[in-house]
Protein backbone atom coordinates (compact mmCIF):
# COMPACT_ATOMS: atom_id res chain seq x y z
CA UNK A 1 0.00 0.00 0.00
CA UNK A 2 1.61 3.46 -0.65
CA UNK A 3 0.82 6.61 1.63
CA UNK A 4 -2.74 8.04 0.36
CA UNK A 5 -0.92 10.53 -1.60
CA UNK A 6 0.40 8.57 -4.95
CA UNK A 7 -1.65 8.95 -7.92
CA UNK A 8 -3.77 6.68 -9.25
CA UNK A 9 -6.30 6.41 -12.05
CA UNK A 10 -10.17 6.27 -11.37
CA UNK A 11 -11.60 2.77 -11.83
CA UNK A 12 -14.07 3.90 -15.17
CA UNK A 13 -16.07 0.97 -13.41
CA UNK A 14 -19.81 2.21 -13.67
CA UNK A 15 -18.77 5.95 -13.96
CA UNK A 16 -20.82 8.51 -15.83
CA UNK A 17 -17.64 11.29 -16.35
CA UNK A 18 -18.64 14.04 -19.72
CA UNK A 19 -14.92 13.48 -20.87
CA UNK A 20 -15.33 9.54 -20.96
CA UNK A 21 -18.58 8.43 -21.09
CA UNK A 22 -20.58 10.61 -22.54
CA UNK A 23 -18.45 11.14 -25.37
CA UNK A 24 -18.36 7.44 -25.47
CA UNK A 25 -22.09 7.65 -25.59
CA UNK A 26 -22.49 10.94 -27.96
CA UNK A 27 -19.59 9.12 -30.44
CA UNK A 28 -20.62 5.60 -30.28
CA UNK A 29 -16.77 4.55 -30.17
CA UNK A 30 -15.86 2.30 -27.86
CA UNK A 31 -12.21 3.06 -28.18
CA UNK A 32 -12.17 6.84 -28.37
CA UNK A 33 -9.71 8.52 -26.51
CA UNK A 34 -11.24 11.68 -24.38
CA UNK A 35 -8.58 14.64 -23.89
CA UNK A 36 -11.60 17.64 -23.88
CA UNK A 37 -12.97 18.04 -20.69
CA UNK A 38 -10.65 19.73 -18.50
CA UNK A 39 -10.62 17.52 -15.44
CA UNK A 40 -7.83 14.94 -14.93
CA UNK A 41 -8.26 10.78 -15.06
CA UNK A 42 -6.45 10.77 -11.34
CA UNK A 43 -8.15 9.27 -8.24
CA UNK A 44 -8.66 12.72 -6.21
CA UNK A 45 -6.45 12.31 -2.80
CA UNK A 46 -7.25 10.28 -0.44
CA UNK A 47 -7.70 13.04 2.22
CA UNK A 48 -10.12 14.83 0.77
CA UNK A 49 -11.94 11.51 0.02
CA UNK A 50 -12.01 11.12 3.57
CA UNK A 51 -12.97 14.53 4.88
CA UNK A 52 -16.05 14.04 2.13
CA UNK A 53 -16.71 10.88 3.61
CA UNK A 54 -16.41 12.10 7.46
CA UNK A 55 -19.04 14.63 7.11
CA UNK A 56 -21.66 12.34 5.59
CA UNK A 57 -20.87 10.04 7.96
CA UNK A 58 -21.77 12.60 10.46
CA UNK A 59 -25.14 13.18 8.81
CA UNK A 60 -25.36 16.94 9.00
CA UNK A 61 -25.97 18.16 5.37
CA UNK A 62 -27.61 20.69 6.09
CA UNK A 63 -26.80 24.62 6.48
CA UNK A 64 -23.24 24.63 7.75
CA UNK A 65 -21.00 27.39 9.48
CA UNK A 66 -18.29 28.42 7.93
CA UNK A 67 -15.33 27.13 10.17
CA UNK A 68 -12.75 29.33 10.88
CA UNK A 69 -10.24 26.62 9.72
CA UNK A 70 -11.34 27.34 6.39
CA UNK A 71 -9.71 30.33 6.34
CA UNK A 72 -6.69 29.67 7.79
CA UNK A 73 -6.33 27.23 5.57
CA UNK A 74 -6.59 29.13 2.75
CA UNK A 75 -4.15 31.87 4.37
CA UNK A 76 -1.62 29.44 4.87
CA UNK A 77 -1.61 27.62 1.27
CA UNK A 78 -1.61 31.57 -0.18
CA UNK A 79 0.98 32.20 1.92
CA UNK A 80 3.14 28.62 1.17
CA UNK A 81 2.13 28.13 -2.77
CA UNK A 82 2.56 32.25 -3.21
CA UNK A 83 4.63 34.31 -0.62
CA UNK A 84 1.10 36.13 -0.21
CA UNK A 85 0.12 37.19 2.90
CA UNK A 86 -3.44 38.19 3.06
CA UNK A 87 -6.09 38.70 5.77
CA UNK A 88 -7.84 35.70 5.15
CA UNK A 89 -11.06 36.78 7.35
CA UNK A 90 -11.94 40.11 5.29
CA UNK A 91 -10.68 39.51 2.14
CA UNK A 92 -11.93 36.15 1.10
CA UNK A 93 -15.51 34.96 -0.08
CA UNK A 94 -16.24 31.73 -0.72
CA UNK A 95 -19.09 30.91 -3.61
CA UNK A 96 -20.38 28.18 -5.59
CA UNK A 97 -18.07 27.63 -8.82
CA UNK A 98 -15.30 30.18 -10.58
CA UNK A 99 -18.12 30.59 -13.53
CA UNK A 100 -20.21 32.16 -10.53
CA UNK A 101 -17.85 33.91 -8.81
CA UNK A 102 -16.68 35.30 -12.12
CA UNK A 103 -20.43 36.05 -12.22
CA UNK A 104 -20.49 38.73 -9.35
CA UNK A 105 -16.99 39.58 -10.14
CA UNK A 106 -18.11 41.71 -13.44
CA UNK A 107 -21.11 42.63 -12.37
CA UNK A 108 -19.10 44.60 -9.16
CA UNK A 109 -16.16 45.79 -11.95
CA UNK A 110 -17.69 46.91 -14.35
CA UNK A 111 -21.03 47.94 -15.83
CA UNK A 112 -23.23 46.41 -19.20
CA UNK A 113 -21.54 47.71 -21.93
CA UNK A 114 -18.21 48.28 -20.69
CA UNK A 115 -15.53 46.57 -22.46
CA UNK A 116 -13.82 43.70 -20.80
CA UNK A 117 -10.02 43.02 -22.55
CA UNK A 118 -9.43 39.08 -22.34
CA UNK A 119 -5.86 37.77 -23.93
CA UNK A 120 -6.30 35.01 -26.48
CA UNK A 121 -6.47 32.39 -27.15
CA UNK A 122 -8.24 31.49 -23.70
CA UNK A 123 -10.86 29.44 -22.34
CA UNK A 124 -13.60 30.28 -24.18
CA UNK A 125 -16.26 30.65 -21.37
CA UNK A 126 -14.49 33.94 -21.05
CA UNK A 127 -16.29 36.04 -23.68
CA UNK A 128 -19.26 33.75 -23.42
CA UNK A 129 -19.48 34.73 -19.30
CA UNK A 130 -18.76 38.65 -21.18
CA UNK A 131 -21.52 38.48 -23.56
CA UNK A 132 -23.71 37.11 -21.24
CA UNK A 133 -23.41 40.15 -18.61
CA UNK A 134 -23.80 42.58 -21.66
CA UNK A 135 -20.50 43.37 -21.60
CA UNK A 136 -18.25 43.74 -24.84
CA UNK A 137 -14.95 41.73 -25.49
CA UNK A 138 -12.20 43.50 -26.75
CA UNK A 139 -9.55 40.39 -27.79
CA UNK A 140 -6.05 41.16 -27.24
CA UNK A 141 -3.77 38.49 -28.82
CA UNK A 142 -1.24 36.88 -26.80
CA UNK A 143 2.15 35.95 -28.93
CA UNK A 144 4.32 33.57 -29.55
CA UNK A 145 8.12 33.93 -28.79
CA UNK A 146 10.42 30.67 -30.00
CA UNK A 147 7.17 28.36 -29.34
CA UNK A 148 6.42 30.01 -25.76
CA UNK A 149 3.15 32.14 -25.48
CA UNK A 150 3.89 35.77 -23.98
CA UNK A 151 1.90 38.91 -23.45
CA UNK A 152 2.03 41.57 -25.32
CA UNK A 153 2.33 45.29 -23.97
CA UNK A 154 1.50 47.34 -26.61
CA UNK A 155 -1.35 45.20 -28.04
CA UNK A 156 -2.54 45.79 -24.13
CA UNK A 157 -2.34 49.17 -24.46
CA UNK A 158 -3.95 49.53 -27.39
CA UNK A 159 -6.54 47.53 -25.77
CA UNK A 160 -7.26 49.87 -23.16
CA UNK A 161 -6.59 53.01 -24.89
CA UNK A 162 -10.35 52.19 -26.27
CA UNK A 163 -11.37 52.45 -23.28
CA UNK A 164 -11.68 49.18 -21.79
CA UNK A 165 -12.20 48.80 -18.12
CA UNK A 166 -11.11 45.57 -16.93
CA UNK A 167 -8.49 43.23 -17.85
CA UNK A 168 -9.39 39.63 -17.20
CA UNK A 169 -6.35 37.44 -17.44
CA UNK A 170 -6.32 33.76 -16.72
CA UNK A 171 -2.59 32.16 -14.64
CA UNK A 172 -1.71 30.19 -15.21
CA UNK A 173 -3.39 30.42 -18.71
CA UNK A 174 -5.95 27.63 -20.49
CA UNK A 175 -5.11 26.92 -22.47
CA UNK A 176 -1.41 27.78 -24.06
CA UNK A 177 -0.19 26.58 -20.36
CA UNK A 178 1.86 29.13 -19.00
CA UNK A 179 1.74 30.87 -15.58
CA UNK A 180 2.81 34.05 -15.85
CA UNK A 181 6.52 35.43 -14.66
CA UNK A 182 5.91 38.25 -12.62
CA UNK A 183 8.05 40.52 -15.32
CA UNK A 184 4.61 39.48 -17.60
CA UNK A 185 2.25 40.13 -14.23
CA UNK A 186 4.44 43.92 -13.88
CA UNK A 187 4.15 44.84 -17.87
CA UNK A 188 -0.17 43.90 -16.98
CA UNK A 189 -0.46 45.89 -13.54
CA UNK A 190 1.43 49.23 -15.28
CA UNK A 191 -0.77 49.20 -17.89
CA UNK A 192 -3.89 49.11 -15.22
CA UNK A 193 -2.55 51.39 -13.39
CA UNK A 194 -1.75 53.83 -16.02
CA UNK A 195 -5.18 53.74 -16.99
CA UNK A 196 -6.63 53.14 -13.95
CA UNK A 197 -8.60 49.81 -14.64
CA UNK A 198 -9.53 47.23 -12.94
CA UNK A 199 -8.05 43.54 -13.32
CA UNK A 200 -10.33 39.88 -12.97
CA UNK A 201 -7.37 36.96 -12.66
CA UNK A 202 -8.91 33.48 -13.23
CA UNK A 203 -6.00 31.50 -11.39
CA UNK A 204 -8.27 28.31 -11.08
CA UNK A 205 -5.13 26.21 -12.56
CA UNK A 206 -2.57 27.77 -9.74
CA UNK A 207 -1.58 24.76 -8.43
CA UNK A 208 -0.50 22.90 -11.45
CA UNK A 209 2.74 24.04 -12.36
CA UNK A 210 5.67 22.26 -13.61
CA UNK A 211 8.52 21.01 -10.85
CA UNK A 212 10.30 24.41 -9.84
CA UNK A 213 7.85 26.84 -11.91
CA UNK A 214 6.80 29.63 -9.07
CA UNK A 215 2.86 30.46 -9.51
CA UNK A 216 2.47 34.26 -8.74
CA UNK A 217 -0.80 36.28 -8.50
CA UNK A 218 -0.79 39.19 -9.97
CA UNK A 219 -2.56 40.46 -6.85
CA UNK A 220 0.83 39.65 -4.62
CA UNK A 221 3.12 42.52 -6.61
CA UNK A 222 1.56 45.30 -4.81
CA UNK A 223 -1.21 46.40 -2.24
CA UNK A 224 -2.10 48.88 -5.03
CA UNK A 225 -2.65 46.74 -7.59
CA UNK A 226 -4.18 44.22 -5.10
CA UNK A 227 -6.97 46.69 -4.29
CA UNK A 228 -7.85 46.66 -7.78
CA UNK A 229 -8.00 43.19 -8.54
CA UNK A 230 -10.32 40.17 -7.81
CA UNK A 231 -8.60 36.79 -7.70
CA UNK A 232 -10.75 33.79 -8.68
CA UNK A 233 -9.40 30.84 -7.08
CA UNK A 234 -10.70 26.88 -6.04
CA UNK A 235 -9.29 23.76 -5.47
CA UNK A 236 -11.24 22.14 -8.35
CA UNK A 237 -8.83 21.84 -10.87
CA UNK A 238 -5.80 21.46 -9.13
CA UNK A 239 -6.96 18.70 -6.71
CA UNK A 240 -9.83 17.19 -9.19
CA UNK A 241 -12.70 18.58 -7.15
CA UNK A 242 -14.98 20.36 -10.22
CA UNK A 243 -18.55 18.33 -9.08
CA UNK A 244 -18.12 19.71 -5.91
CA UNK A 245 -19.34 23.53 -7.16
CA UNK A 246 -17.20 25.16 -5.15
CA UNK A 247 -14.41 28.22 -5.27
CA UNK A 248 -13.79 31.57 -3.43
CA UNK A 249 -12.15 35.26 -4.23
CA UNK A 250 -10.03 37.11 -3.06
CA UNK A 251 -9.92 40.88 -2.98
CA UNK A 252 -8.24 42.74 -0.37
CA UNK A 253 -10.29 46.04 -1.79
CA UNK A 254 -12.70 46.19 1.11
CA UNK A 255 -15.08 47.98 -1.15
CA UNK A 256 -14.84 45.53 -4.01
CA UNK A 257 -15.29 43.06 -0.95
CA UNK A 258 -18.79 44.86 0.23
CA UNK A 259 -20.25 44.70 -3.28
CA UNK A 260 -19.33 41.35 -4.39
CA UNK A 261 -21.31 40.04 -1.23
CA UNK A 262 -24.27 42.15 -2.32
CA UNK A 263 -23.93 41.26 -5.49
CA UNK A 264 -24.14 37.71 -4.22
CA UNK A 265 -26.92 38.09 -2.09
CA UNK A 266 -29.11 39.67 -5.36
CA UNK A 267 -28.35 36.34 -7.04
CA UNK A 268 -29.20 34.34 -3.10
CA UNK A 269 -25.95 32.88 -3.29
CA UNK A 270 -24.66 34.17 0.19
CA UNK A 271 -26.34 31.38 2.15
CA UNK A 272 -26.31 28.19 -0.11
CA UNK A 273 -22.52 27.05 1.01
CA UNK A 274 -21.27 23.88 -0.51
CA UNK A 275 -20.32 21.81 2.68
CA UNK A 276 -18.70 19.19 0.59
CA UNK A 277 -16.43 22.06 -0.66
CA UNK A 278 -15.09 23.76 2.18
CA UNK A 279 -13.71 20.44 3.81
CA UNK A 280 -12.56 19.56 0.55
CA UNK A 281 -10.38 22.03 0.30
CA UNK A 282 -8.89 22.32 4.42
CA UNK A 283 -8.06 18.87 3.62
CA UNK A 284 -6.62 19.52 0.30
CA UNK A 285 -4.68 23.00 1.33
CA UNK A 286 -3.60 20.85 4.63
CA UNK A 287 -3.18 17.36 3.98
CA UNK A 288 -2.06 16.99 0.54
CA UNK A 289 1.13 18.15 -0.50
CA UNK A 290 2.88 15.04 -1.74
CA UNK A 291 -0.24 13.67 -4.12
CA UNK A 292 0.22 17.38 -5.34
CA UNK A 293 4.20 17.04 -5.90
CA UNK A 294 3.00 13.52 -7.73
CA UNK A 295 0.54 15.31 -9.98
CA UNK A 296 3.22 17.97 -10.95
CA UNK A 297 5.78 15.50 -12.02
CA UNK A 298 3.41 13.58 -13.77
CA UNK A 299 1.57 16.50 -16.14
CA UNK A 300 5.24 17.79 -16.75
CA UNK A 301 6.11 13.98 -17.94
CA UNK A 302 2.76 13.31 -20.57
CA UNK A 303 3.32 17.18 -21.37
CA UNK A 304 7.25 16.42 -22.37
CA UNK A 305 6.00 12.75 -23.95
CA UNK A 306 3.40 14.55 -26.12
CA UNK A 307 5.70 17.66 -27.11
CA UNK A 308 8.91 14.91 -27.77
CA UNK A 309 6.67 12.38 -29.47
CA UNK A 310 5.23 15.64 -31.79
CA UNK A 311 9.01 16.98 -32.73
CA UNK A 312 10.32 13.92 -33.33
CA UNK A 313 7.35 12.01 -35.20
CA UNK A 314 4.95 14.94 -36.54
CA UNK A 315 7.05 17.85 -37.35
CA UNK A 316 4.09 19.21 -39.00
CA UNK A 317 2.23 20.26 -36.33
CA UNK A 318 4.22 22.21 -33.45
CA UNK A 319 3.31 22.09 -29.52
CA UNK A 320 3.48 25.34 -27.54
CA UNK A 321 6.37 25.85 -24.72
CA UNK A 322 4.07 24.82 -21.51
CA UNK A 323 5.66 25.04 -17.91
CA UNK A 324 1.88 24.38 -16.29
CA UNK A 325 -1.86 23.30 -16.60
CA UNK A 326 -2.68 19.85 -17.92
CA UNK A 327 -3.04 21.11 -21.55
CA UNK A 328 -0.92 20.73 -25.09
CA UNK A 329 -1.63 23.24 -27.38
CA UNK A 330 -1.12 21.93 -30.85
CA UNK A 331 -0.40 23.92 -34.14
CA UNK A 332 -1.93 21.92 -36.51
CA UNK A 333 -2.72 25.10 -39.47
CA UNK A 334 0.06 23.13 -41.67
CA UNK A 335 -2.51 19.81 -42.42
CA UNK A 336 -4.42 22.95 -44.24
CA UNK A 337 -7.71 21.41 -42.84
CA UNK A 338 -10.89 23.52 -42.56
CA UNK A 339 -10.37 24.89 -38.88
CA UNK A 340 -14.29 24.13 -38.44
CA UNK A 341 -14.05 20.38 -39.51
CA UNK A 342 -10.47 19.96 -37.44
CA UNK A 343 -11.90 18.29 -34.01
CA UNK A 344 -14.81 16.59 -36.42
CA UNK A 345 -11.80 14.75 -38.53
CA UNK A 346 -9.89 13.42 -35.89
CA UNK A 347 -12.68 12.36 -34.03
CA UNK A 348 -13.94 10.42 -36.89
CA UNK A 349 -11.07 9.39 -38.40
CA UNK A 350 -8.78 8.62 -35.33
CA UNK A 351 -11.39 8.58 -32.10
CA UNK A 352 -9.56 11.12 -30.50
CA UNK A 353 -11.94 13.43 -28.89
CA UNK A 354 -10.19 16.79 -28.41
CA UNK A 355 -10.82 20.59 -27.51
CA UNK A 356 -11.46 22.88 -30.63
CA UNK A 357 -9.29 25.86 -30.73
CA UNK A 358 -11.52 27.57 -32.87
CA UNK A 359 -14.42 28.25 -29.34
CA UNK A 360 -10.81 30.00 -27.92
CA UNK A 361 -10.62 33.55 -30.17
CA UNK A 362 -8.61 34.94 -32.11
CA UNK A 363 -5.44 32.79 -32.70
CA UNK A 364 -7.41 29.90 -31.79
CA UNK A 365 -8.27 28.71 -35.13
CA UNK A 366 -6.30 25.68 -36.41
CA UNK A 367 -5.51 24.70 -33.58
CA UNK A 368 -6.43 21.67 -30.90
CA UNK A 369 -5.74 21.39 -26.90
CA UNK A 370 -5.52 17.93 -25.42
CA UNK A 371 -5.69 17.16 -21.98
CA UNK A 372 -2.42 15.52 -20.42
CA UNK A 373 -4.25 14.25 -17.32
CA UNK A 374 -4.57 10.53 -17.84
CA UNK A 375 -2.32 7.37 -18.34
CA UNK A 376 0.66 7.15 -20.19
CA UNK A 377 -0.84 4.78 -21.99
CA UNK A 378 -3.57 7.15 -23.50
CA UNK A 379 -0.73 9.37 -24.19
CA UNK A 380 1.09 7.17 -26.36
CA UNK A 381 -1.82 5.69 -28.36
CA UNK A 382 -3.28 9.20 -28.77
CA UNK A 383 0.19 10.10 -29.88
CA UNK A 384 0.38 7.42 -32.49
CA UNK A 385 -3.24 8.31 -33.47
CA UNK A 386 -2.60 11.79 -33.98
CA UNK A 387 0.70 10.82 -36.70
CA UNK A 388 -1.23 8.64 -38.56
CA UNK A 389 -3.96 11.79 -38.53
CA UNK A 390 -0.96 13.70 -40.11
CA UNK A 391 -0.04 11.32 -42.27
CA UNK A 392 -3.20 10.94 -43.80
CA UNK A 393 -3.60 14.59 -44.36
CA UNK A 394 0.10 15.86 -44.96
C1 LIG B 1 -9.87 29.01 -17.00
C2 LIG B 1 -11.04 28.31 -16.38
N1 LIG B 1 -11.75 28.95 -15.45
C3 LIG B 1 -12.80 28.35 -14.86
C4 LIG B 1 -13.19 27.07 -15.19
C5 LIG B 1 -14.35 26.45 -14.46
O1 LIG B 1 -13.91 26.00 -13.21
P1 LIG B 1 -14.89 25.32 -12.17
O2 LIG B 1 -15.48 24.13 -12.87
O3 LIG B 1 -14.06 24.98 -11.01
O4 LIG B 1 -15.94 26.32 -11.83
C6 LIG B 1 -12.51 26.38 -16.18
C7 LIG B 1 -12.94 25.03 -16.60
O5 LIG B 1 -12.45 24.46 -17.53
C8 LIG B 1 -11.37 27.00 -16.77
O6 LIG B 1 -10.64 26.37 -17.68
Amino acid sequence: MGDGQELRLVDPEGLCRLKWEYEQYRTGYDDMIGMGTADMDYMSPEPILQAIMDIARRGHLGYPMIPDEYYDAIHDWLLRQAGWDINAMDSICRNSGIYISAWSAIDVLTKPGDKIVIFTPVHFCFKRMIDMNHRVTIECPLIQIDGRYTINPDALEACLSSGARLIWICNPHNPVGRAWTPKELQAIADLAERYDVQILSDDVYSGLTFPGVKYTPIASLSKEISYRTVTLCSTSKTFNTTALLHSYIVAENPETMKLYKESMDSLDLRYSTDIMGIYALIAAYRHCDGWLANVRRQLQKNYQTIADYCQEHIPMISVAKADSTYFAWIDMRKLGINPQQLRYELEREEHIIPENGLRSGKGGSGFIRLNTATSEENIINAMRRLEHFCRNHG
